[in-house]
């Protein structure tokens, strides 16, 4: 088991660059099943869910090859059409296979991701669409068994909420269907256009992706193409709360600004002024912050769950009280208990959390529970005074690379060591 040990407060300087999006690379991974042809991904990131994706993959019989940030992917024969219960477990977003699978092979069997650390993970809006799409689902003693042996067919499907992972399913499953679909409600975040720009790229004909209702006119194959992943909005959002936790000046290079639009609103009230241009942003972070009077977590365009724990983390610290509203998942103020334990003063009541900022935190052992949590708990030990351990390192390996050599660079004193004890 590795830990984090984090010596604070820090001062962060300089550039980091930040990589490709974790939640585009795997349902582009995913995408790749659908492909006749070779594919080529650049600006992978190199991070533990992408491996367990590459599981998937080789365990379904679709050879993959990495070299550095580059995947090639040769064309799937189509023929194992099952992932395995361990690989499910791993990863819960392992679900996003499903509708490629089920479009390549006319039949797809996985099992239930079931609960995870952030709640329920029910998957009623992904099995919904592929029922509308003429599969039929058979859901049995945790396992789903999906069949559609003439075909998908296209059909209109209206989402009950704009779920991120039933549209990207809905997408991969609609691509080679024949007809057209039509996807209402659909979630409208920058990884589903990335998943249209890719299967677009492939010869897919895909319209209206990042809006609400996205057209898809089935087409009979897919050839294969090379394609960049979008940089990691939710990477960056994390370096943003660090430097407005400890009062830094740093530039991100490699960043989609557009894409942090909430969350720069958010930290900009916080007292944080930023500058750039094209894939470069710099903020500047004032000695304290600003109270924030509330960030209600809501479907993009509006402020991401993901970001919630590093923003709340730097809010424990601003000059009054902050308000957060957590709206999409349940159990995601996991990293509360353990900011209390570093001197933070935060009530939870339900999806409501009220941080009334103190002047100083101070380093402690804690237990990352998650992966955005974890993130918290990390930006909340660069502003603490003295030492702090983080222990479940592992999650944050799930959605960060290499961090604490990014931190370092930066000025940070964060060391990955093997727990003592
Ligand atoms: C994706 C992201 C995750 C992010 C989340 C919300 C990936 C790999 N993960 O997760 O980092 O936090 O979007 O932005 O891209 N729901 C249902 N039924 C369903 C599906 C979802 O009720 O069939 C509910 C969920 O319980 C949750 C809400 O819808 O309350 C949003 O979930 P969803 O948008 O599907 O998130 P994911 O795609 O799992």
């Amino acid at each position: 088991m590795e830990a984090f040990y984090v010596v604070g407060p820090c001062r962060l300087s300089g550039n980091v660059r930040i990589h490709g999006a974790k939640n585009s690379v795997l349902p582009l991974l995913a995408a790749s099943l659908l492909c006749r042809e070779s594919c080529e991904l650049t600006n992978c990131p190199d991070l533990s869910d992408v491996h367990t994706a590459l599981a998937i993959l080789q365990a379904l019989g679709a050879p993959a090859q990495r070299e550095k940030d580059r995947i090639v992917l040769s064309p799937w024969d189509g023929t194992v059409c099952e992932i395995p219960e361990e690989l499910m477990r791993r990863m819960r977003s392992s679900i996003i296979f499903l509708g490629a699978i089920l479009a390549r092979a006319g039949e797809a069997a996985l099992s239930l991701p079931g609960g995870c650390e952030l709640g329920p993970r029910p998957v009623d809006l992904h099995l919904q669409a592929m029922r509308a799409l003429g599969a039929t689902v058979r859901e049995d003693h945790g396992k789903i068994r999906c069949e559609a042996p003439g075909g998908l067919k296209g059909a209109q499907i209206v989402l009950a909420f704009p779920s991120v992972g039933a549209t990207e399913n809905a997408l991969l499953a609609a691509a080679t269907a024949s007809g057209t679909t039509v996807l209402e409600n659909a979630a409208r975040e920058p990884e589903i256009e990335d998943l249209a720009g890719f299967l677009n790229a492939c010869g897919a004909c895909i319209r209206g992706a990042g809006e609400s209702t996205i057209v898809v006119e089935g087409v009979k194959r897919l050839s294969g193409a090379s394609y960049r992943v979008i940089p990691d909005r939710i990477e960056a959002a994390t370096y943003l709360a660090a430097a407005a936790a400890t009062g830094s000046a740093i530039t991100l290079v490699d960043v989609i600004p557009r894409h942090l639009r909430p969350v720069l609103a958010v930290l900009q009230e916080a007292g944080c002024r930023f500058s750039g241009r094209g894939r470069v942003l710099s903020i500047e972070a004032p000695a304290r912050l600003s109270r924030i009077h509330s960030v209600r977590t809501m479907p993009y365009p509006g402020f991401p769950t993901d970001a919630q724990a590093p923003v709340l983390a730097a809010s424990t610290l601003a000059r009054g009280t902050s308000i957060f509203v957590e709206n999409i998942f349940e159990e995601r103020y996991k990293h509360v208990g353990e900011l209390l334990r570093m001197g933070a003063s935060i009530r939870v009541d339900g999806r409501v959390a009220v941080v009334e900022g103190v002047e100083r935190l101070s380093g402690a052992r804690v237990q990352a529970a998650d992966l955005r949590g974890g993130a918290g708990l990390l930006v909340a030990a660069l502003a603490a005074q003295g030492e702090t351990v983080l222990e479940g390192v592992c999650h944050l390996d799930r959605g960060y690379e290499h961090i604490e050599d990014a931190l370092c660079a930066l000025g940070a004193q964060v060391k990955r060591r093997v727990m003592e004890g």
